[in-house]
């Protein structure tokens, strides 16, 4: 779920493995850990809290290994079985000391294989689901480190990406993946194992994305590939393209800070190239679809959590006002369990920032299975979702270091509103109406700009309201699900109760909770509805609430009455949801900061959520 990292090669592990955790540190975790093998030892340092408090552990362990050892692995973990302490950090030892294993993902079976393992003498010692794995590998070994490890996963029910290495077998890395991201790095007389392509950058840029169920073993000859049955198996080195500086989060604060800023960037890459305003079409590659294809699409499913969700929400009403197509959007778990309805002719959008989120991933191999087109918007360029929809868009945004998703939404807009046009045009949208959209849609980086401009603006507001306990975002049409990603990024970095709204679903018992402590965001832009959302912005001013309306410039005047005001670009409704929500992100950003809360690491979140 969190970090893993492996080293072999000649320089000192363990100042590489700390360092590629650090580099991880952004996915969120909660404690972490490495294991250096030197000669034929394997020492454990492991700790609750940061990395800094694991880098003074290491730097003062009295170990050789620490100091010395070329082999190593480590660990950032985000519990899943068993409080964050020192013993279920990762990594994890079996009963001998002599087998070290770090794992990402979920052993859904290990009651099951604990007990059987009780039954053999072999008591595991942390509440982790992860333990059982390293006992059984322990278990199963006959001489040979990769057929231990095979054997004991074709046991195994879950998801999992694993580094083992044993003192049995020093300057051997035996890796695997089900579910859960592995990269290997292929350097010069050095090989770096990462859940994470961040931490193998530094490093080198040849690497090799292992797919499901396959196994790799790394050792001074080389890295070799497997299957689970020992059949070799060939992929291919790829070179990776990101780049170092985009994730260090350099003169600012934060990096959600730093990602906010970048959006004007991030969006004229996502749209580089891509719109056609001769034809008022948007050009997309990785869609392959000619406009016949695009012409027989009946329906648009998009699935997606959390943030991607809501982009995906815009994207319904996207598809639906300018194609004439139905549209859904499903949280993706609940897409995978409910036996969906699809035929041939549906399109299935999965939209996910990092490309590996486990449930977005499942619904795209039951999409897949029940013969749907499936296509991708994922920025992460060679996740697994990308990969396994084999078509759709990358967002070009750069890395998302912090874990409130940023510029991901906007660029996830933009993406989506270019499909959008795109299969709009083999429809009923006119050639001057998609010219005129690209047009919109090209000026997002410079809308994108004015609402940054505004920053100081914004955290006067957020200042005021910083200590509150409870709030209220709400809108409608395209600034509905902005209201619902609004009050998704307060809560996820300033811990205040927010909750997102449609304006007209408040009176149906959320009101009820309104006084005078309680602020209610109201996106009042000047688009349809706006008088609408104005009555019942009305309505809980009447209760008392404080009321921030966002306006639309040009339409100052619809704030008077309301308490604050924050000022957007005027634009047509598909267009908002772009500037909106990078006004409510500063807010909350500016909140969060006021309550000296950590922003780019906010508790108990993961930045790519790879279990259900
Ligand atoms: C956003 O701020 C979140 N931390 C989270 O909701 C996120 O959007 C969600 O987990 C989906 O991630 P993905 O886009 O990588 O699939
Ligand atoms: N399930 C394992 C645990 O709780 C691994 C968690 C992770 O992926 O970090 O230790």
């Amino acid at each position: 779920m969190c970090g893993i990292v492996g080293y072999f090669g000649k320089r000192k592990a363990a100042e590489i493995l700390v360092d590629g955790l650090r580099r991880m540190e952004y996915r969120g975790y909660d404690s972490a850990g490495v294991a250096c093998l030197f000669d034929t030892r394997i020492d454990v340092v492991k700790t609750p809290g940061k990395i800094k408090d694991l880098r003074a552990r290491v730097d003062a362990a009295d170990s050789v290994a620490m100091r010395e050892a070329v082999q190593g692995i480590g660990h950032t973990r985000w519990a899943t079985h068993g409080p964050p302490n020192e013993i279920n950090a990762h990594p994890h030892l079996d009963a001998s000391g002599r087998f070290a294993l770090v794992h990402n993902g979920i052993i859904e079976n290990y009651k099951e294989i604990k007990s059987g393992l009780a039954q053999h003498g072999i008591q595991c010692v942390s509440d982790t689901d992860t333990e059982v794995l390293v006992q059984l590998v322990a278990y199963c070994y006959q001489g040979s480190l990769e057929r231990a490890v095979s054997e004991a996963l074709k046991k195994v029910k879950g998801t999992y990406g694993i580094v083992v290495m044993s003192d049995h077998e020093p300057g051997k890395l035996v890796t695997a993946r089900c579910g859960s991201p592995i990269v290997i790095g292929i350097g010069k007389d050095e090989t770096i194992i990462a859940s994470d392509a961040s931490a193998i950058i530094p490093h080198t840029r040849d690497a090799v994305y292992l797919e499901d169920y396959d196994m790799a073993v790394v050792t001074s000859g080389g890295v070799e590939m497997f299957d689970l049955q020992h059949a070799p198996v060939n992929r291919e080195v790829t070179a990776m393209d990101w780049d170092e500086d985009a994730a260090e989060k350099g003169e600012y604060a934060h990096f959600m800070l730093k990602e906010m800023f970048e959006q004007p960037d991030a969006i004229r890459n996502a749209i580089r190239g891509r719109l056609d305003f001769e034809m008022g079409t948007a050009i997309l590659s990785g869609l392959d679809f000619s406009p016949r294809d695009a012409a027989m699409i009946s329906r648009v499913l998009v699935v997606g959590c959390g943030t991607s969700m809501h982009a995906g929400m815009v994207g319904e009403y996207a598809f639906e006002e300018l194609a004439g197509i139905p549209s859904e959007v499903e949280q993706a778990a609940e897409f995978r369990y409910r036996n969906p309805i699809i035929t041939p002719t549906d399109l299935v959008l999965a939209i996910s920032q990092s490309g590996e989120t486990a449930d977005t991933l499942a619904a795209v191999r039951e999409a897949k299975h029940k013969g749907a087109v499936v296509a991708g918007i994922c920025n992460v360029v060679g996740s697994t979702i990308a990969r396994e929809t084999g078509r759709g868009v990358y967002l070009h945004a750069g890395p998302e270091i912090g874990v409130a998703s940023t510029k991901a939404f906007t660029c996830q807009v933009a993406v989506m509103l270019m499909m959008a046009l795109k299969v709009a045009r083999t429809r009923r949208l006119a050639r001057h109406d998609g010219e005129e959209l690209c047009r919109w849609i090209d000026r997002l980086p410079e809308l994108a700009e004015a609402v940054l401009r505004q920053n100081d603006a914004i955290k006067a507001v957020a200042k005021k309201y910083a200590r509150c306990d409870n709030a209220f975002f709400i809108g409608r049409g395209y600034l509905f699900p902005v209201a619902l990603e609004g009050a998704l990024k307060l809560k996820e970095i300033s811990y205040i109760h927010a909750e997102g709204y449609h304006a007209a679903e408040l009176k149906h018992g959320p009101i009820a909770l309104l006084e005078e402590k309680t602020p209610v965001v109201a996106l009042l832009n000047n688009v349809p509805g706006k008088d609408k959302t104005l009555g019942n912005a009305e309505e809980c001013k009447a209760r008392k609430a404080p009321v921030i309306a966002v306006v639309s410039a040009g339409d100052e005047g619809v704030a008077d009455g309301f308490d604050d005001v924050i000022v957007v670009p005027d634009c047509p409704a598909c267009i908002a949801p772009v500037p909106t929500a990078i006004a409510l992100q500063l807010l909350a950003y500016h909140v969060a900061a006021e309550r000296g809360c950590e922003i780019d690491q906010p508790r108990n979140l993961a930045k790519s959520v790879t279990v259900e």
